[in-house]
């Protein structure tokens, strides 16, 4: 049996090159569905193990001699690629540095940014983990400000669409009654001002929506995705637009409204019943920001001590 994906439920297929194999168990150590295993000093390959195999690459990874080969979910192994040495991969300082440099940039410099440095954000995002392999998130990428202003003017008048009938008494009063007291209270507090300062702010020509950014991506999920992998993605993106000396911010309030629009879904290229999750927009920031900050967790706390304390 395998995992269902927008193709169908196909497994992977790993295959053992015996002439070359030297029964390290790397493959079987590293598989996370128990495919592959060990009997002895012999590779056994069982696709009808649990979920089959998924074809997340990693026997094919772990293996010194390169004698495993995945193909099957859109994996192939001529998408492996050698490993940068240790000594060039981000120590912790380093990544901790940008992560608290980093900041949600909403002033952008009027410069482009270069389509090379917006693909290499793009295939930095892809290394991301997901769900179960493979992608089910796919990125829509608007290049320029005129391709971006089309998209936030978009959204903006589907905001002024919902406002036209939500923003009234009788609306919020049935949403009161019968909603969940916490999806009220969202529509309350935020969704409907967010709506209205969009709408305003659009009216005088301002865009509050994608801000005027000069790229965006657009990352949207089939049904099969898990609904946190588009999230992830964008964080990766976020993160390697920042070493790039781009500025960047998630925008959350892009993808509901698109999602209700048919005609936008499919003008933008959102495949069918693929639904956007998250835009990313990128651009030079125009401040510098001289301080970082160290904002709490709601609660950290150590399982161990709260189970004593009971
Ligand atoms: C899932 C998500 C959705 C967001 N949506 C928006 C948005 O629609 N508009 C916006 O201006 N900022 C948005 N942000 C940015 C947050 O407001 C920002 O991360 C927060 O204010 C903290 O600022 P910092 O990123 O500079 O630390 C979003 C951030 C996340 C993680």
């Amino acid at each position: 049996m395998a995992v269902i994906s927008s193709f169908g439920e196909v497994d992977g297929q790993p295959v053992i090159d015996r002439d070359t194999c030297t029964h390290c168990g790397s493959c079987a150590e590293t598989c996370p569905t128990g495919v592959l295993t060990m009997s002895g000093d012999s590779v056994l390959v069982d696709v009808a193990v649990t979920f089959g195999c998924i074809a997340c690459g990693q026997c094919m990874m772990a293996c010194p001699t390169g004698s495993v080969s995945v193909t099957g979910r859109r994996l192939s192994p001529d998408q492996l690629v050698e490993l940068p040495e240790p000594a060039r991969r981000a120590s912790a300082d380093q990544l901790e540095a940008l992560f608290l440099a980093r900041r949600s940039v909403r002033r952008f410099r009027p410069d482009d940014v270069p389509a090379a440095v917006v693909d290499r954000v793009v295939a930095a995002a892809a290394t991301a983990p997901m769900g179960i392999p493979p992608w089910e998130v796919g990125v829509i990428v608007f290049r320029g400000r005129p391709k971006v202003r089309e998209l936030a003017r978009d959204v903006a008048h589907t905001y002024a669409g919902l406002l036209k009938w939500m923003d009234n008494r009788a609306v919020m009063g049935l949403l009161r009654a019968f909603a969940k007291r916490s999806t009220y209270d969202q529509f309350r507090s935020f969704i409907l001002p967010l709506g209205r300062d969009i709408v305003a702010a659009r009216r005088s020509g301002q865009d509050k929506v994608l801000y005027d950014a000069p790229a965006a991506l657009l990352f949207h999920t089939s049904p099969y995705a898990d609904g946190a992998d588009a999230f992830i993605a964008c964080t990766y993106a976020m993160l390697a637009a920042e070493s790039l000396g781009l500025g960047s911010t998630m925008i959350g309030c892009a993808a509901p409204p698109l999602a209700r629009r048919r005609d936008l879904l499919r003008k933008y290229g959102v495949p069918d019943r693929s639904k956007p999750a998250i835009v990313l927009i990128l651009g030079y920031p125009v401040a510098t920001y001289v301080r970082g900050i160290r904002r709490p967790f709601l609660a950290v706390e150590d399982f161990q001590d709260r189970a004593r304390r009971r």
